[in-house]
């Protein structure tokens, strides 16, 4: 029970569900803060997944044919699931509301034909994997890594279309102008790759980390980069 006071009360919580359902009660809520959370769909894009289509095809001209199609499926993805956050957000906002959100976005530079780069880098990871026989090829093809990075302009137009919120001020920042490309080894990515996708991977393929780490590290040797240019992206919001 809080303490009686005439003094304002703060307070602050952090609450365990997911952001893609209620989390809170209706018009309870000042201030919402997400962090580089929301470019982590809800699931595999339905058009691919009920389609039966891969994401990434181990055949190079078919994965060229449908690499259209593939990402259309993701953007879609994108606008449903943040469309739904900005709902369900706006619901437990009080009125006037405040919401401050940031997410991993393409970089400006970056053709919008691009492939996520944590999506294609794993996706070339694993298909090195099915060369191998470590993992089946119909479960390669089942697989689908939730995460897409939208361009800024995808993200204001679906605010604008949902239509709960005014942006109040965006701002785009390159965590990687500054990164020292020398700190960069490849048990660094390899722990970073498996920080972010090593119980999707288990949960779908089975333990099969030891192989996923040591085809991660060859890929590291041929590549030489960690996850490819990519931008963060920090919207102050107001409830309309
Ligand atoms: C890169 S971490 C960011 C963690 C922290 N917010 C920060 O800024 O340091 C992304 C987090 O989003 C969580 N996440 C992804 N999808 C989610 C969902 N639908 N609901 C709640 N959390 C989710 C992941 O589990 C992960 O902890």
């Amino acid at each position: 029970m809080l303490r009686q006071s005439n003094e304002h009360v703060v307070v602050t919580g952090i609450t365990p569900g997911s952001f893609y359902e209620r989390l809170y009660t209706s018009d309870s809520l000042h201030l919402v803060c997400s962090s580089n959370s929301l470019h982590w769909l809800s699931k595999a894009p339905e058009d691919l997944f009920r389609n039966l289509i891969p994401a990434y095809d181990m055949d190079k001209d078919a994965r060229r044919q449908r690499h259209r199609l593939v990402l259309e499926a993701y953007a879609k993805q994108f606008r449903k699931d943040f469309t739904n956050f900005l709902k369900l957000r706006a619901k437990e906002l009080v009125s006037k509301g405040r919401m401050v959100v940031s997410l991993v976005v393409r970089r400006s530079d970056v053709t919008a034909t691009k492939f996520s780069y944590l999506s294609r880098t794993i996706s070339q990871i694993l298909s090195v994997m099915v060369s191998e026989g470590v993992i089946d090829k119909e479960k390669f093809d089942s697989f689908y890594v939730p995460v897409y990075e939208p361009s800024s302009k995808e993200v204001r137009e679906t605010i604008e279309e949902e239509g709960s919120f005014s942006i109040k001020e965006m701002q785009v920042h390159d965590p990687t102008t500054d990164m020292n490309n020398a700190l960069s080894t490849p048990s660094k990515f390899v722990n970073l790759l498996r920080a972010l996708c090593e119980p999707i991977l288990v949960q779908h393929f089975g333990d099969v980390m030891y192989e996923f780490v040591s085809a991660a590290e060859r890929h590291w040797s041929l590549e030489g980069n960690l996850l490819g240019p990519y931008a963060m992206l920090a919207i102050s919001l107001a409830k309309a």
